[in-house]
């Protein structure tokens, strides 16, 4: 009886450990329903090549924006368009579907709240999505930093709300206070049917990027602090929001995952490479030279502790190996403000989408 228990606990957690989507909080039936839909793990894998790529033609998706337009801003090298992320082992990811992904939402409402890797994935699941029903009629209006793109037929509103922190900063008599410990905004996102969540990048601005004063956290104030500690002790603040004040049954909640930068080319073994400039192929290896991001073992921590079942895009290692895949020159500043950080597309974030699809189908959205 102890072997055979023992044998049955290996075996799930095998599939449990094999899902692209990974659940981490715990055990309230989701899990289960997510191991019977029988996707498989989508984190690893490898990047093959595929004519039949990219997912849609950008010049024919008017809403765009010029910073994620590389090919229109000059690129000339074309095979960054044509990877298609392969999972390890017996698995593929879904074909994206518009039809099947408006039908599953009809009537519900969406929400990217993040900083502009946010507005990467959402600007790319709009193209996605307008590019398979060019004939629908669409709405998009920006108002207060909450970009709003809907689908009047199939009352669907996918939306994007910029919050780079998710976290408050307070503007008071002695300065800007980043106050970790507090989260205004969540009102805004209440009632939300499917909610996406992602911050970090942000967190490392120092000097005239840095949007505050000082740090704030109950009563005690910081000039500054690590900056790793501040963000595990944000997403501690938001992890007790989702947990006290998300109902499972109702909404479904997402994060993002870390989106990797490339301005480091010696994180990948090329010293000599000046950040992802020229950069025309994904890496083919089978662990990314820098090992795993900081912020992203964060994010796993924060999410493990949690009751409420948070679904983790696992991004982080298939984004890694796409040190092609950034405007590096061709985005908004050209030669003077090189971009490793966000991502042209068509591209990388197109595939984040469809670990976000593959998850939603599999419970049926
Ligand atoms: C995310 O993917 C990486 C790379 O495959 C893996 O090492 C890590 O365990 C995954 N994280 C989770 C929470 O599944
Ligand atoms: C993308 O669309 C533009 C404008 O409609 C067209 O000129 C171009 O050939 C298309 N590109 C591809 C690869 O189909
Ligand atoms: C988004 O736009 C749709 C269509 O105009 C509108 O019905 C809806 O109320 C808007 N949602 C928000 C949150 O503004």
């Amino acid at each position: 009886m102890g072997v055979f228990g023992g044998a049955i606990f290996v075996v799930i957690s095998l599939l449990v450990s094999d899902l692209a989507v990974t659940t981490l909080g715990h055990t309230n039936g989701k899990r289960e329903e997510t191991v019977e839909a029988g996707s498989c793990d989508a984190s690893a894998g490898s990047w093959v090549y595929d004519s039949s790529y990219p997912l849609y033609n950008s010049s024919q998706c008017p809403f765009l924006q010029k910073q994620f337009k590389c090919l229109e801003n000059g690129r000339l090298d074309r095979d960054y368009l044509k990877y298609r992320w392969k999972p390890a082992g017996n698995c593929n990811l879904p074909r994206f579907d518009g039809r099947a992904f408006l039908f599953g939402l009809r009537g519900k409402r969406l929400m990217f709240v993040g900083d502009s890797l946010s507005l990467n994935q959402w600007q790319s699941l709009t193209c996605m999505v307008h590019t398979a029903v060019p004939e629908a009629k669409y709405t998009l209006t920006t108002v207060a930093g909450l970009s709003n793109f809907s689908f009047p037929e199939y009352g669907v509103q996918l939306m994007f709300f910029r919050d780079a922190f998710l976290v408050d900063i307070v503007s008071t008599s002695t300065g800007r206070a980043l106050r970790l410990d507090s989260l205004q905004n969540a009102k805004l996102w209440e009632g939300v049917d499917v909610l996406v969540f992602n911050s970090w990048h942000w967190w490392l601005h120092t000097g005239r990027k840095q949007p505050w004063d000082y740090i704030q956290e109950g009563n005690k104030i910081y000039k500054d602090m690590n900056r790793l500690v501040a963000y595990k002790k944000a997403m501690n603040t938001w992890a007790k929001w989702v947990d006290s004040r998300v109902d499972p049954s109702k909404t479904t909640v997402f994060y993002q995952g870390v989106s990797p930068d490339h301005a480091t080319a010696s994180d990948w073994g090329q010293p000599n490479a000046d950040a992802c400039v020229d950069q025309k192929h994904p890496l083919a290896v089978r662990r990314y030279p820098a090992g795993p991001n900081p912020a992203e073992l964060v994010v796993e921590k924060v999410i493990r502790s949690m009751t409420y079942p948070v679904r983790l895009l696992n991004v982080t290692y298939l984004s890694q190996l796409r040190v092609d895949g950034h405007p590096s020159v061709y985005g908004l500043g050209g030669h003077r403000i090189m971009d490793c950080s966000h991502w042209c597309l068509a591209g990388v974030p197109d595939t984040w989408n469809l670990l976000l699809y593959q998850s939603l189908v599999a419970h049926n959205f």
